[in-house]
């Protein structure tokens, strides 16, 4: 019996990083896929690559950001599998156009904010009325360490994610009397392909971090914990995965 098995989930920005990651670990674990990304080629691929090892896989080419979008996959995908378990809301990240208040493009803050805030305000409205019908359920949000602790060079990205934790917290409160957990991931430097393109050696939090940078998989066997029954009593944790870079 694999730790999340027989579990409906749903993963938005599964087709490439830490969502890929934890797409492969939450199959290798029983669950049942429904992937969300823009990318729809390698999403595509990925559900191929699931089901060929024999794990139950569906693929929405969906914008996170987009409300009509959001409620057609997260609806879909709750019929298909007859309810909901876990949500896990991944999809984001920061990009080149970020970077000091005094300077970015001001559609840079819209863009990030969006997607990130936005993005997972919307999967847990849409969600969550599926995990009440279900007896409950498993939200895993994507925070940062920059939501944790200073740091400078991403401003819009920074507040975006500092509005995922306010709202996975007030989120862990407001539905815990329907066993719906609420909790947040706050990875520091893991090596994607995205941030393998946008981080320099010298970046300070890379510089920082005791335990070196991270890997996607890192990310996703946290993940794993939060989406099963072993993280029963977890409920409004914001969980850094950074190398201890946030202890520091
Ligand atoms: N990698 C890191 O160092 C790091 C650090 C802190 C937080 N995070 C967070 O972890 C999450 C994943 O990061 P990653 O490094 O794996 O990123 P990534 O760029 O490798 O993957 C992100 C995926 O999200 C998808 N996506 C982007 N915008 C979308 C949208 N509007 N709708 C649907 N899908 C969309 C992309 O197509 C991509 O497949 C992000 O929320 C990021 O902010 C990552």
């Amino acid at each position: 019996m694999g730790r999340l098995s027989g579990k409906r989930v749903i993963i938005t920005g599964a087709a490439a990083g830490i969502g890929r990651a934890a797409a492969r670990r939450f199959a290798a674990e029983g669950a049942r896929l429904a992937l969300v990304d823009l990318r729809a080629d390698e999403g595509e691929a990925l559900v191929r690559e699931l089901r060929s090892s024999g794990a139950e896989a569906l693929f929405f080419r969906t914008d996170v950001g987009d409300p009509a979008a959001m409620e057609a996959a997260v609806s879909s995908a709750a019929q298909a599998f007859g309810g909901l378990d876990v949500l896990y809301n991944n999809a984001g990240g920061a990009t080149r156009a970020d970077g000091r208040v005094t300077d970015i493009d001001l559609e840079e803050f819209w863009r990030a904010v969006r997607v990130d805030l936005f993005g997972t305000f919307l999967g847990c409205r849409f969600a969550i009325p599926y995990m009440q019908r279900s007896g409950g359920g498993s939200i895993i949000n994507t925070a940062s360490i920059r939501a944790l602790v200073g740091t400078a060079g991403a401003d819009a990205y920074t507040a975006a994610k500092g509005g995922v934790v306010a709202l996975t917290r007030a989120l862990a409160l407001q539905w815990a009397p329907a066993k719906i957990r609420v909790n947040a991931v706050a990875p520091g430097v893991v090596l994607t392909e995205r941030v393998r393109a946008l981080l320099r050696e010298d970046d300070p939090i890379r510089r920082k971090t005791p335990l070196g940078p991270g890997e996607p998989e890192d990310i996703a066997e946290l993940a794993v914990f939060l989406a099963s029954d072993e993280s029963r009593f977890l409920t409004g944790a914001i969980l850094p995965a950074d190398g201890g870079a946030s202890a520091v």
